[in-house]
Order: structure tokens, then sequence, then C-alpha cells
């Protein structure tokens, strides 16, 4: 007999979900020692909740318009994962920006996936940024979640190369796959334990302590 996974997350998305559906099939194979108690999408219409419905996971919307002010949908998320008492909390294509509400309720425990390679590019459309810079390799990073747009430490990154006749779509899709393996394998780290941060840096020591 395993024992349950006891590590639990809550996904938060916006749309179709496809690293969502990473971090399940991480899970469903065991490379991933974790439960997903909750996935919350600020749209009724996305479709990675349905991704959610068919893994058996329980979803909610939390819809951000109409509230107070941005403090205020930030505490209903907080309320919601902490009643599933979740640990770390994963941005998978959700299209907002936090409050310290939320930030001071999971420190160091936000990741977010982003498709360029940080520092470079952050904000929306970074592929095709990347393309109108002229890199010639672009990428996905993983990280903490700060204050700063697209800015915290950095915990995982896998590189790109940008081929002949990319269109952002093109090089969107070839990094979406490196995507897929980038999440599951930050989520993993840090799980796991033994870093910390310095300044900017994600550091991993040698002794892993579970968080
Ligand atoms: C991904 O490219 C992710 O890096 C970015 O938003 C997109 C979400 O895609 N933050 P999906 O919903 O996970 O398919």
């Amino acid at each position: 007999m395993t024992a349950a996974p006891t590590h639990r997350l809550g996904v938060l998305i916006s749309g179709r979900g496809t690293n969502l559906q990473a971090l399940i099939d991480a899970i469903d194979d065991g490379r991933l020692d974790a439960t997903i108690a909750v996935v919350i999408s600020n749209r009724a219409d996305a479709a990675g909740l349905e991704r959610a419905r068919r893994a058996g996971i329980d979803t909610l919307v939390v819809d951000h318009r109409g509230w107070p002010s941005r403090e205020d949908y930030d505490r209903a998320l907080v309320r919601e994962l902490q009643a599933r008492a979740v640990r770390v909390v994963c941005l998978a294509g959700f299209m907002r920006i936090f409050s310290r509400e939320m930030l001071e309720a999971f420190p160091n425990a936000i990741l977010n996936i982003h498709p360029s390679l940080l520092p470079s590019f952050p904000g929306l459309e970074p592929q095709r940024q990347a393309l109108d810079y002229g890199v010639q390799v672009s990428g996905v990073t993983v990280h903490l979640v700060t204050m700063d747009l697209d800015a915290g430490p950095i915990v995982v990154q896998r590189t790109v190369p940008v081929q002949p006749g990319d269109t952002p779509d093109t090089l969107a899709a070839r990094i979406l796959i490196e995507e897929h393996k980038a999440y599951p394998e930050a989520v993993g780290l840090i799980l796991q334990g033994g870093w910390r941060v310095e300044g900017r840096r994600f550091v991993r020591s040698s002794t892993g302590a579970e968080v």
C-alpha cells in the first residue's frame, strides 16, 4: 500500500489548461508526488475546467469581475485555497496580477510559467516579442511569483532554438512542449524542499527537507 500524496496544489487557470494537463499527467504517472486540491478559473468558459473535471478534480470559478478591488478578489482566492489546505499555488495561464494579499498568504509558494527566457520578454505575447527582437534562442521559465511581474526567482528554465521562418504560433508550439516538461519538474523541486531564496536566486542545497 502506498501512502496518499500529501502535497496539496491549487492550480489557477484562465484558458485552455495544457500546463494544468501536464501537471495532472505527471501526478498520474507518478513523476510528481502531489495532489491537485482544486482548479480555480477566473473565467467560466476556460477549457481547462473540463480537463480538471475529467480528472475528477474539484473546480471552482471565481470571476474577477464585480469585486470592489483587486485585494478583495485576491482575498476570495486565498479563502478558497486555504479552505482546501493548499500549500503551493501554480499559475497555469492565469491572466491576473496579484496584490499583496495573495503573496503574503503564500510566501514563496506561488509558481508561474512564462514562455520566454526571463528576464527577456516579460508580459504579453512573449513569443512575438522574441521574434521581433531577433533572438536565436528562446524558451520557458518557471519562477516564484513576487510583486514584480514575471520577475521572481527562477526555478527552472528550458531553451528552445528559434528556427528560420518561425511565426509566433510555431515558436509558441515548440516552447509549449518544453513548458509541459518544465512545470512538473519545477513543482517537484519546490515540493521536495531543500532550497532557499538568496536575493534573486533560487538556491538548492544537497539536503532536502519537505515543505
Ligand atoms: C502558456 O504558454 C504559459 O506559459 C502562459 O500562458 C500559456 C497557458 O497555456 N503563462 P495553457 O492554458 O497552459 O495551455
